[in-house]
């Protein structure tokens, strides 16, 4: 099998486990709202699929998608996108190319590394994984790694999987490091909604700042594919001619979205307190075994990271031994091969008896993962 079909069988694998317990990839299980299924229900019985959406997405839901974020609606424009990914594969091929770079953090996500290095531009990552920074990215690290030729700075904040949350003060001295060397500010904002206090780089660096928008965590339609790249008119003009959703995205994935946003509210107060209650029962357990730790929390997305390197485990034995039990966790080297030796990663926007389960037989799998001599390749 080629190693691209051993990561679809993988996948396929985790997907055919009944009541697998997914906490792996801050996808959002908890029961959806009754407007969210009746949109779809009735998008369905009304066979709109029949036709493709508008290559943008629906005026109404990329008014609401702009109207969620608090930008101004005569200046800012929202592209409805297969999900967050395909919007940042859209950014990073309208703005990189030869003879430039991308800079990032590390760790972060590592899909958009992969999209701009096949578009010719070079890769920076500034290590973060360091107490003495916070986890964070300083302005001053930033700075040291821009220069006329950066194109993209690429900011995951919330950051996954390390979970802190960049402040108004930190993200103006990242909106002026952009615009001094040109370079577009690249706003993962997938997890905004989890965290106590997020700040758009958009309303500092409205010229240059791209939003990158998701419906997966906080809504839950991660499997719908549904999210948006959102910027001022100049940006999205050359935004939209790189889109590969020039027929539209999902028809009934944006219906989906639409009423989400018309109850979202309430639904993320919901949200929001089961997830951290997760996060509050994981922390409990991981305080009581010696040798783990939780180095950021409360985490302000909707997972937590524990590192077990002190324990001298390996994070993929974990893994591996939690997936054997129906449990699916984040090995630390999926985010970064140069930090992923030290933790593991819990997803907790699930329901609670999913975390109570993982809390329970932690101990237990700890022991198990010691024993492991043969860890299976994990994605
Ligand atoms: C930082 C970050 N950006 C984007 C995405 C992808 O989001 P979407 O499901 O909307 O494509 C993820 C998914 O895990 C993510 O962690």
């Amino acid at each position: 099998m080629s190693s691209f079909e051993q990561r679809n069988a993988h996948f396929d694998r985790l997907f055919a486990t009944r009541n697998l317990f997914w906490l792996g990839q801050n996808t959002n299980h908890l029961p959806m709202h009754p407007a969210v299924r009746k949109a779809l229900i009735e998008s369905i019985e009304a066979e709109e699929f029949h036709a493709y959406a508008p290559p943008g997405g629906f005026t109404a839901l990329a008014h609401a998608i702009v109207e969620d974020l608090g930008l101004p609606q005569d200046t800012t424009t929202a592209v409805v996108t297969d999900g967050a990914v395909a919007a940042l594969a859209t950014a990073c091929r309208a703005y990189c190319e030869p003879q430039t770079n991308f800079v990032t953090t590390d760790p972060g996500w590592k899909w958009p590394m992969q999209f701009a290095r096949q578009a010719g531009a070079q890769v920076r990552e500034v290590p973060i994984y360091d107490a003495a920074v916070g986890y964070r990215l300083t302005p001053e690290k930033l700075n040291e790694s821009i220069d006329q030729k950066t194109r993209i700075i690429y900011l995951v904040d919330p950051n996954n999987p390390l979970g802190i949350c960049y402040t108004r003060d930190e993200i103006i001295a990242f909106c002026n490091s952009a615009r001094k060397v040109g370079a577009c500010l690249l706003h993962d904002c997938t997890y905004r909604d989890f965290a106590d206090d997020h700040v758009l780089a958009a309303r500092f660096y409205p010229e240059g700042a791209i939003t990158i928008y998701s419906f997966s965590k906080w809504l839950g339609l991660a499997g719908l594919r549904i999210g948006a790249v959102v910027a001022g008119r100049t940006m999205i003009e050359r935004l939209a001619a790189y889109s590969t959703a020039t027929l539209g995205s999902s028809v009934v994935a944006q219906r989906a979205a639409q009423a989400g946003l018309a109850i979202k509210k309430q639904w993320m107060a919901d949200v929001q307190r089961i997830q951290r209650r997760n996060q509050a029962a994981i922390k409990k357990q991981v305080d009581a075994i010696p040798g783990l730790l939780i180095p950021v929390y409360p985490s302000q997305g909707n997972f937590v990271i524990i590192e077990c390197a002190a324990l001298g485990l390996q994070p993929e034995a974990l893994a591996a031994v939690f997936a054997n039990r129906g449990i699916m966790i984040r090995q630390g080297s999926y985010h970064t091969p140069r930090f992923g030796s030290r933790f593991v990663k819990v997803s907790t926007a699930v329901p609670t008896e999913w975390i109570d389960a993982f809390c329970q037989q932690l101990p237990e799998a700890i022991e198990a993962a010691r024993g492991l001599n043969e860890i299976p390749e994990l994605f």
